[in-house]
C-alpha cells in the first residue's frame, strides 16, 4: 500500500448514478455546495464510497432523513456510508459541504482568478467540490443552480432559468464529473452563432474580462472552422443549443473540454496582431479545435478509467493535427509535429520518466498528461490509419461512434472497432499502447541483378519496469528514386512485424535511392548510414516533403554531433542547403524549417543514443559556430531572402504570410551573427506585429545586444500579462548560457514575477530549462535555482511544480559531475517535509 493505483485492479462502481442536482451558493471563503445524487445499487450489500477532499461536511441525508454519526465515516479522502444505512432499492443522497475557493491556490476544483470563480475538474478536481464517485465511468445528467452576486453565472449544458443573482443550467448528456464546470464573474461575451449541418442553431460565446473583448475574433473564427470540419471529416455534429468558452488568467494547463463550457488559459484564446505571434495564432486555432473535437472524442465517448487517457487525448490530438494540416500547409505541419514529438516524447522515452501510452500504474494521474499520452498517442492513431487506409479508418471511426456513444471505453474497445471494421488483426499492434520506449530500426540495402532489397531490424531499448520488449508492428512508408531524381516506386507502406525482415523490389534498371520512413510513418528512430551525397540528393529531389526536410536535418545533426565531440565534421551540409535556399518554388515556411538547426537538447539526445556523454557547453559552441558558418556560406542569399520576404500591408495571421515571416526571421537569426544585430535593431524599431517584434528581439538577445530593446519592450508591455510572459521567457531561453542562472535569479526578483500565476512561473522556469547549456551549467547553479523554486511552489500548486520537474528528466545522460549536482537537487526536493504526492512521485521516478 504505497498509494499506487493499478489498471489490473479496476472494478465497476457498485451503484449507478441516475441524476445529479447541485446548488452552489458562492462566497470566496465559504461557498456552500448542496448536492443531491440519485443512486441505484447494482451489488448487494455494497458500502457507498464517495471521494471528497478539502470539504467541510455540514450534513448528509438519505431519502430526506439525516444520517446519524454511526451511519457514515469521513476521512481526508472521502465519505463512506455503511451498507446498513442504505435502502435496498434506488435512493437519493443529499450532502451539504462548505469550501473556500479563495484559499484554493492549487487551481484544481473551484477556485478564484482575479475575482472570478472558475473550475478545473479533470482529472480528479470534482472531489474538491462535493462528495462524489469521482471516476470517469460514472456518468450522469446534471442540473445546476448557481447563486452569487455576479453578472455572469455559467455551467454546462443549456440555460433553463435565471434571475438577479442566480441561474440554472441543465446538461441532458450524461457525463463524468471531470467534465463539470462552473464560471461566475464580471465577464463580457464576444458572441456569434453557427448552424449545424442538420440545421440546429448554436449560440457561441467567448467570455473574457472587460477590456479583452477585442482579442477574441480569431478564436471565434477558429471555433466555427472546427465545428464545420468535424461535420465534413467525421460526420460529427454539435449537440447543445449553446457553446461557451471562457478565458482564465490562472490555469494549470492549456484548456479544458468541459461539456458546453470549455475553459481556456487566456494565452490560448486572446490574440491581436500587436500581442500574439504567428505561432500563437496557429496554436490558438489548434487548441480551440482540440477542445471542440473532444465533444465527441472524450465527452460523448469517454474513458473507463484514467489509464485509458490516450483513448481521448491521442485521438483528439490526431484530429487537431489533421485539422491544422488541412487548413494550413500539411507537410509543414507534419514536420513541426515531428519536431515536437522528438523534442518532448523521444526525450521522455529516453529517460527515467518513460511510460507506455497506456500506463498500467500511477500514484498521481495528473503526472500522466504527458507527451507520450498525447503526442505519441496521436502517432498511434496515425499509424492505424496508415495500416487500414483512409476508407478503413473512416469505417472504424463510424463504428466507434455508433457503438460506443454514451459509454466509458478502453483501448481494447478502440482496437476492436478497427479489427471488426477492417478485418485486420491488431494483436501485435497493441504493444504500441502497452509498451514504453522508442523502437530503433536499422536498415541495410542490397542491389544485384535489378533486385533491390531493404532489410530492416528493430529493437526497443529497456524502459523502467520493462526490460524486454517483443517486436512491434511498424508501418514504414518507402519510395524509390532513380539516380536522376525521378520517382520510380511511389510511396508504399511496408509492414514490419519481425525482429528482422527483408523487402525486395524487382525489375529496376539502376540502383535506386531509397526514401525511407516517408511522412514519418512511425514514431521510431531510423538508424541508417547514408552518405552525405545521398542526403544532399534527397534534400534536393525527394518528392516527400518530410523526407526532404529530414535529409537536411540529419546532415545538420551529424555535423553538429561531430563538432560537439571534436570529431571530424562531415563537410557538405552547408553546401547541400544551397539548392533549397535557392528553390523559390518551395514554400517559405518549408524553407524556414530547412534553415533551422536542431536544438541543443536534440543533439544531446542523439549523442546519448550513439553511446556518448553529451557535453552541454560543447554542444552550444558547436551549434553557435555552425550557425555562423551557415550564415557566412549563404550570406548573399540570406540577405536577399530577408528583403524579399518582407510582407507588405496589414498583418494577416494566415499560413501564407506567416510562412514568409518565418523564413525572413530565420534569415535574420543567421544574418545577425554577421551584421552585429543591425538588421534586428532596425526591425525591432519598425515592427508593427508581435511576430516581428519578438523575432527581432530574439536575435538581439542571442547576440547579447538586447539591453535597450528589452527595456523598451518592458516599458511598452508591462501592463499585458501574456506579452510579459514572452519577455521573461525569451530572454532566459536565448541569453548566453553562462549568464542564464544569474539572469533567472534577477528576473525572479522583478516585481512583475508573480510566481503564483502558472503562466508567469512557467515563463521563467521554462525559459531557464529551454536554455540547455544554461540550465545544465557546470557549477549546478541552474539546478539549484530550479529546485529552490519547485520547493517553494509545491505547497501552493503541486500540479504545476510536478509538471515542471520534467526539466530534470535528462540528468542521467550527463557526465558524473553534473549528475551528482542534479541528483543533489532532486534529493533535496524529495527530502522536503510534506512534499505533495505529485512532486514526490515525479522526483521518485526521476531518481529511479
Ligand atoms: N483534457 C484537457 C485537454 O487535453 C487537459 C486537462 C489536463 N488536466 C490535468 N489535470 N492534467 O484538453
Ligand atoms: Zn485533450
Amino acid at each position: 500500500m504505497d498509494g499506487t493505483i493499478r489498471l489490473a485492479d479496476y472494478t465497476p462502481y457498485p451503484f449507478t448514478l441516475e441524476r445529479v442536482t447541485l446548488r452552489v451558493r458562492l462566497a470566496p471563503r465559504a461557498t456552500r455546495v448542496s448536492a443531491r445524487l440519485e443512486l441505484a445499487p447494482q451489488v448487494d450489500g455494497a458500502a457507498l464510497v464517495l471521494d471528497g477532499e478539502m470539504l467541510h461536511l455540514i450534513s448528509v441525508a438519505i431519502d430526506g432523513a439525516p444520517l446519524g454519526p454511526n451511519d457514515y465515516r469521513v476521512t481526508p479522502t472521502g465519505l463512506t456510508i455503511h451498507p446498513a444505512a442504505l435502502p435496498e432499492g434506488p435512493f437519493s443522497l443529499e450532502t451539504d459541504v462548505e469550501i473556500a475557493p479563495e484559499a484554493n491556490t492549487a487551481l484544481e476544483g473551484l477556485y478564484m482568478s482575479n475575482g472570478m470563480y472558475c473550475t478545473q475538474c479533470e482529472a480528479e478536481g470534482f472531489r474538491k467540490i462535493t462528495y462524489y464517485p469521482d471516476r470517469p465511468d460514472v456518468m450522469a445528467p446534471f442540473r445546476v443552480r448557481i447563486e452569487g452576486d455576479l453578472p455572469v453565472l455559467l455551467s454546462n449544458g443549456n440555460p433553463v432559468a435565471s434571475g438577479p443573482g442566480w441561474a440554472e443550467w441543465d446538461d441532458p448528456w450524461p457525463k463524468p464529473a471531470y467534465l463539470f464546470a462552473l464560471v461566475a464573474g464580471d465577464l463580457v461575451a464576444h458572441s456569434d452563432s453557427f448552424t449545424t449541418q442538420s440545421g440546429r442553431e448554436v449560440a457561441l460565446n467567448i467570455y473574457v474580462r472587460p477590456g479583452d473583448e477585442d482579442r477574441c475574433a480569431f478564436a471565434m473564427e477558429a471555433l466555427k472552422r472546427s465545428m464545420r470540419w468535424d461535420e465534413t471529416e467525421y460526420g460529427r455534429e454539435y449537440d447543445l443549443d449553446l457553446f461557451n468558452i471562457v478565458a482564465v488568467d490562472d490555469f494549470n494547463m492549456g484548456a479544458m473540454e468541459n461539456k458546453g463550457l470549455n475553459i481556456f488559459n487566456s494565452k490560448w484564446v486572446l490574440a491581436s496582431p500587436e500581442t500574439a505571434t504567428d505561432k500563437d495564432y496557429e496554436r490558438i486555432e489548434a487548441i480551440i479545435a482540440h477542445e471542440y473535437f473532444h465533444n465527441w472524442t472524450g465527452n460523448r465517448i469517454t474513458c473507463r478509467d484514467w489509464f485509458q487517457l490516450c483513448l481521448k487525448e491521442g485521438l483528439t490530438v490526431f484530429r487537431d493535427q489533421c485539422f491544422t494540416a488541412d487548413l494550413r500547409l500539411g507537410p509543414v505541419k507534419r514536420i513541426e509535429d515531428v519536431m515536437t514529438l522528438r523534442a518532448r516524447q523521444f526525450r521522455e522515452d529516453q529517460g527515467p520518466l518513460a511510460h507506455p501510452p497506456r500506463p498500467d500504474h500511477y500514484k498521481e494521474i495528473n503526472n500522466f498528461y504527458t507527451a507520450t499520452v498525447y503526442e505519441k498517442g496521436a502517432e498511434l492513431v496515425g499509424m492505424l490509419k496508415r495500416l487500414v487506409g483512409d476508407e478503413g479508418y473512416r469505417k472504424a471511426l463510424d463504428l466507434y461512434f455508433a457503438r460506443h456513444d454514451g459509454q466509458a471505453c478502453t483501448i481494447e474497445d478502440w482496437l476492436a472497432v478497427f479489427e471488426e471494421a477492417t478485418g485486420r488483426d491488431l494483436a501485435q499492434f497493441k504493444h504500441w499502447y502497452t509498451d514504453a520506449g522508442t523502437p530503433r530500426v536499422t536498415v541495410s540495402e542490397d542491389w544485384a541483378d535489378g533486385r533491390y532489397t531493404l532489410t530492416f531490424e528493430q529493437s526497443t531499448p529497456p524502459t523502467p519496469g520493462q526490460p524486454k520488449k517483443p517486436p512491434r508492428h511498424i508501418p514504414i512508408t518507402v519510395g524509390l528514386l532513380s539516380p536522376n531524381g525521378e520517382e520510380i516506386v511511389s510511396s508504399t507502406v511496408l509492414e514490419l512485424t519481425k525482429t528482422r525482415e527483408s523487402f525486395t523490389f524487382e525489375g529496376l534498371g539502376a540502383k535506386p535511392v531509397a526514401s525511407i520512413l516517408r511522412d514519418f510513418s512511425a514514431p521510431v528512430v531510423l538508424d541508417r548510414k547514408v552518405s552525405t551525397t545521398e542526403r544532399a540528393f534527397l534534400l534536393t529531389h525527394d518528392t516527400d516533403p518530410f523526407n526532404r526536410w529530414e535529409a537536411g536535418r540529419m546532415l545538420a545533426r551529424e555535423c553538429l554531433m561531430a563538432r560537439a565531440t571534436a570529431g571530424t565534421a562531415e563537410p557538405g551540409y552547408l553546401e547541400a542547403l544551397g539548392p533549397v535556399l535557392a528553390d523559390d518554388d518551395a514554400d517559405p515556411a518549408f524553407r524556414a524549417l530547412c534553415l533551422s538547426l536542431p536544438g541543443e537538447d536534440e543533439i544531446a539526445q542523439a549523442l546519448f543514443d550513439a553511446g556518448q556523454t553529451p557535453d552541454p557547453d560543447a554542444i552550444h559552441e558547436a551549434r553557435e559556430t555552425l550557425a555562423k558558418d551557415l550564415a557566412r556560406a549563404h550570406e548573399d542569399r540570406l540577405a536577399a531572402l530577408y528583403d524579399a520576404m518582407a510582407v507588405p500591408g496589414p498583418y494577416q495571421p494566415d499560413a501564407g504570410p506567416a510562412g514568409q515571416r518565418s523564413l525572413r526571421l530565420a534569415a535574420l537569426g543567421l544574418l545577425s551573427r554577421l551584421d552585429g544585430g543591425a538588421r534586428a535593431e532596425a526591425l525591432f524599431a519598425s515592427a508593427h506585429n508581435m511576430t516581428e517584434s519578438l523575432g527581432a528581439l530574439s536575435s538581439l538577445i542571442a547576440q547579447g545586444r538586447a539591453e535597450a530593446a528589452l527595456a523598451t519592450f518592458r516599458a511598452r508591455w508591462q501592463g499585458d500579462r501574456l506579452v510579459m510572459d514572452k519577455w521573461f521567457m525569451t530572454q532566459l531561453a536565448l541569453c548566453p548560457p553562462e549568464t542564464a542562472p544569474d539572469l533567472a535569479r534577477k528576473l525572479a526578483d522583478d516585481p512583475l514575477f508573480d510566481w503564483k500565476n502558472p503562466n508567469r512561473f512557467r515563463a521563467l522556469m521554462g525559459g531557464l530549462a529551454a536554455n540547455h547549456a544554461g540550465f545544465h551549467r557546470r557549477d549546478g547553479a541552474g539546478y539549484r535555482f530550479y529546485a529552490d523554486w519547485l520547493i517553494r511552489l509545491d505547497p501552493v500548486n503541486p500540479q504545476t511544480a510536478a509538471r515542471l520537474s520534467t526539466a530534470f528528466e535528462t540528468w542521467r545522460r550527463l557526465d558524473p559531475a553534473r549528475q551528482a549536482l542534479a541528483r543533489a537537487a532532486l534529493e533535496r526536493i524529495l527530502g522536503q517535509e510534506g512534499l505533495s504526492r505529485d512532486l514526490a512521485e515525479m522526483t521518485g521516478r526521476l531518481l529511479g
